[in-house]
């Protein structure tokens, strides 16, 4: 056979191979082939996408900004729980079957007032908050199983140390198990974490989560987990690094939370459009991800949380004012290459 001949049989064998990893049957969905909960977030993602059509894709849904304190207490002493009674109910009638609660102790998006209050009045604060957040969720779980509480976010610099954030400064490191104290009693099929970003890609920093949740282990808290929010990009973290960090974890007896995926494919701002190759770069990824995360034992597994529904809403392109797309499913909707690939990758 002409050489000529044989390299195209090669080339078109190929593509079709790759064609086959990224893409699927309309009608097959990955919550229906995955082993463990995959979740999605987007406050707004029952109106603007519908509950049958999000829930077709997911079976759990994350709040996003809803249980923020900017919007739960935009004055003191006064908490919104209306948007997240709303949201239970709403994910009742819905396919949702999971809700997961994000975030409840955090140092970003607070009202003005909050990191001004004296550190007695901070801390009755944390406390009465935590408690009305925990009865307000125990009350909604009528509507929908409330599978996981973010109890603390992001709570450590990259070094290691803790983040001298206002709560810190109130209360030293107290404040962490007094949030966790304040949940501990809850149902325990409600798990609860602790959630922050970097810990595949920084050892220092999840040797640090880990000794943090050792030590409310050991001041006789409950911590179920730890969330990885894993928002990375095409190029790093590696798989080899994210297997290293599922290990450590389950290593030291914590469930893992793949708690905010999203796949940059434009990190450095080079890229103006999601080109074929970016898009089978960003399958490959994902689809590492699922393998990885599915060879877990399943009493580790929590699932798996997608930062966003589609392309349209990911928060990646606000923050940082460039052209992306991170998530599974394209701007209208449509399932991407690594949609397909995390779904085959499953269904093997
Ligand atoms: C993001 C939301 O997705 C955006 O809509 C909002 O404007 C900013 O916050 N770490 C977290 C999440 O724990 O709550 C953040 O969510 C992303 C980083």
């Amino acid at each position: 056979m002409p050489r000529y001949v044989f390299a195209s049989i090669l080339i078109v064998l190929l593509s079709c191979q790759k064609d086959q990893r990224t893409t699927c049957d309309s009608n097959l969905f990955l919550r229906d082939v995955a082993p463990f909960s995959v979740g999605t977030t987007d406050d707004n993602i029952l109106v603007t996408w519908g509950d049958q059509t999000s829930g077709k894709h997911f079976n759990r849904i994350s709040t996003e900004n809803i249980l923020k304190m900017e919007n739960m207490m935009p004055r003191k002493d006064s908490f919104n729980f209306w948007r997240i009674a709303w949201m239970a109910r709403e994910a009742m009638n819905s396919k949702f079957t999971e809700l997961h609660a994000h975030p409840v102790i955090w140092h970003n998006q607070i009202p003005d007032w909050l990191p001004q209050l004296p550190p007695d009045e901070l801390k009755d604060l944390m406390l009465k908050y935590c408690n009305a957040y925990r009865g307000n969720l125990e009350a909604y779980s009528q509507f929908v199983a409330i599978t996981g509480i973010d109890v603390v976010n992001e709570a450590l610099n990259e070094d290691g140390s803790l983040r001298r954030s206002f709560w810190y400064e109130a209360m030293g490191r107290d404040y962490i198990r007094l949030a966790f104290q304040e949940f501990s009693g809850m149902n325990p099929e409600t798990k609860l974490f602790y959630n922050d970003y970097n810990l595949a890609l920084n050892p220092k920093k999840l040797d640090a989560a880990l000794d943090l949740c050792d030590w409310l282990r050991s001041a006789g808290v409950r911590i179920d987990g730890i969330g990885m929010q894993m928002h990375i990009d095409i190029h790093e973290p590696s798989q080899v690094d994210i297997a290293a960090a599922f290990q450590k974890i389950i290593d030291r007896g914590y469930m893992v939370h793949v708690s905010e995926l999203d796949v940059s494919i434009n990190p450095r701002n080079t890229e103006t459009s999601a080109t074929p190759a970016l898009l089978s770069k960003q399958a490959d990824v994902y689809a590492g991800i699922f393998r990885l995360y599915n060879q877990l034992p399943k009493k580790y597994r929590y699932g798996i949380t997608v930062w966003g529904y589609s392309d349209a809403e990911s928060w990646i392109q606000n923050k940082y004012q460039r052209f992306d797309a991170p998530l599974l499913l394209d701007v209208a909707g449509m399932k991407k290459p690594a949609y397909c690939a995390c779904l085959n990758t499953l269904n093997k």
